[in-house]
């Protein structure tokens, strides 16, 4: 397909998405010339504005190196943008008629990304759907979060959309399935015979998906206080890790086989207990430097008093025969100490102690970000004359073994798949109705019952109380070992 026309339109082009991301990810993609040679690129917004304007507000998220200066260039030759309204038809008719200029040719393909928002987006589908699908090749839409803010809202965005396209074309966005090592997590797991036979409740204790962030809200208070920070990032980027983690053996590497799979282990966990949650919000930090001195309840677009967590654990429960009474425990948070995401694998106490119990539990953990690494922590004898035991670790961090490997974006990879037509690391209808399914009763009860969350001070590692929480769910933490990220001498 890739000899032929291709559009790409980006509805909402003149927001913060598109600016800050999309803009930035469609150039590296251009620049490494991976898309197909005739892609033109359409912004579409409501916003009055010329070429010119478009690229100067994306100027400083564009990274170009010396000597591109000619081919971002032609990037930006090879972009048209076009105001109209969301919700009128005759618009889109004229986007319909600038697409089609560029379709020389028997085939033409549209891609269309939506960076609008939840407000206008059902106008935005209903008009692109009556006016700009493409008569002569394939029309994909990508779609990001919010999918709806509960069970009910979004079975009906679902339904909405299922009216109008199949759901080969639609795209819903998780960008942490575009992340490397999120991706890697099926390799670790299914090309490994040593991890295979051990991946499962006889071996395994516990296992922690974190998520950190060290900053706050930063004016996004107004969108974040409707979702809090159990729907921005635990319903679908940890849910998401916690599928990949848990799932069973797909039949093939075929995208439908793997989300069958990741469908089918969501499925075994019950809706999430108030019992098994805790939440917290942070508040300014006296002896802390700028923001940090700033609580969320300080940021003027959140409303007064407001009990949306911006930190929450969660543990989930998978009822099958691999995990039953394998607690998985989602940890996320904003204005914490550190910027982090990873998955630790925390193996069970070695039965039949011989060594006093100096013996620590194995970790296998895979660091996300920042810098792609799988350690496992292990026990060894300390080298020398002594018969001590030693925490020590088999190390792989990506910076050290793979020098020249240049990871890519999350959403570079995505929206190159969205070209070439490959949905595994996409969320797939029935994917995203489960998770709703587990988190929708527990968000309602926080909700309904106004439950405080426990306050926390910026730049901490969250509430005291989440560490005695996480012993709850056999997890141990000795503080004895630190991995240190490995440096070039
Ligand atoms: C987004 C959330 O989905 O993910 C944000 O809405 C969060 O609140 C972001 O900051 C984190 O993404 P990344 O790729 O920086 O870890």
């Amino acid at each position: 397909d890739f000899e032929y026309p291709h559009t790409f339109i980006l509805v909402g082009a003149s927001g913060d998405l598109a600016k800050k991301k999309i803009y930035p990810t469609i150039w590296y993609l251009y620049r490494d010339n991976l898309l197909p040679e005739k892609t033109k690129f359409i912004g579409y917004a409501r916003t009055n504005q010329s070429m010119s304007d478009v690229q100067d507000k994306c100027k400083k998220y564009m990274k170009v190196r010396p000597g591109e200066e000619e081919k971002f260039k032609k990037f930006w030759e090879a972009n048209d943008y076009l105001s109209g309204s969301y919700d009128k038809r005759v618009n889109y008719e004229f986007l319909n008629q600038t697409i089609t200029k560029h379709e020389k040719g028997i085939i033409a393909n549209r891609i269309f990304y939506l960076a609008v928002p939840p407000t206008v987006f059902e106008d935005v589908t209903v008009n692109i759907k009556n006016a700009c699908v493409s008569i002569k090749g394939f029309t994909r839409v990508i779609i990001e979060k919010p999918f709806g803010r509960d069970d009910i809202s979004s079975e009906k965005l679902s339904n909405h959309l299922a009216g109008l396209f199949k759901e080969e074309q639609i795209y819903r966005i998780d960008h942490y399935l575009g992340k490397e090592m999120v991706q890697n997590l099926m390799t670790i797991r299914f090309a490994n015979q040593i991890f295979s036979p051990s991946w499962n409740r006889e071996n395994i204790a516990s296992v922690q998906i974190s998520f950190k962030e060290p900053f706050g809200t930063e004016g996004r208070g107004g969108y974040f206080d409707d979702f809090g920070i159990i729907r921005d990032v635990m319903q679908n980027h940890l849910l998401q890790i916690l599928s990949l983690v848990a799932m069973e053996k797909p039949v093939s590497l075929n995208p439908n086989d793997i989300r069958d799979e990741k469908v089918k282990v969501l499925r075994h966990i019950s809706p999430i207990k108030l019992d098994d949650i805790l939440i917290g919000q942070y508040i300014g930090n006296p002896k802390g430097q700028g923001e940090e001195r700033l609580g969320y309840l300080d940021d003027p677009t959140v409303p007064k008093g407001s009990v949306t967590p911006t930190y929450a654990l969660a543990a989930l429960h998978i009822n099958n025969a691999r995990w039953q009474g394998v607690p998985f425990i989602l940890r996320c948070g904003k204005a914490l100490n550190e910027r982090k995401a990873e998955v630790r694998i925390q193996y069970k106490d070695v039965p039949g102690d011989i060594f006093n119990g100096h013996a620590k539990r194995n970790e296998l953990v895979i660091r996300v970000q920042p810098g792609e690494a799988l350690y496992l922590k292990f026990m060894c004898k300390s080298p020398g004359m002594k018969f001590d035991l030693l925490e020590t670790e088999l190390d792989l961090t990506y910076s050290m073994r793979y020098k020249e490997a240049d990871v890519p974006d999350a959403y570079e990879r995505l929206i190159l798949d969205v070209f070439t037509g490959t949905q595994m690391h996409f969320v797939r209808n029935d994917e995203l109705k489960e998770a709703w399914r587990i988190f929708t009763p527990v968000l309602k009860l926080l909700e309904e019952q106004h439950i405080r969350p426990l306050p926390y001070e910026f730049g901490s590692r969250g509430p005291p109380e989440a560490d005695t929480k996480l012993s709850e769910y056999d997890f141990k933490y000795s503080g004895s070992y630190k991995w240190k990220k490995p440096t070039l001498s």
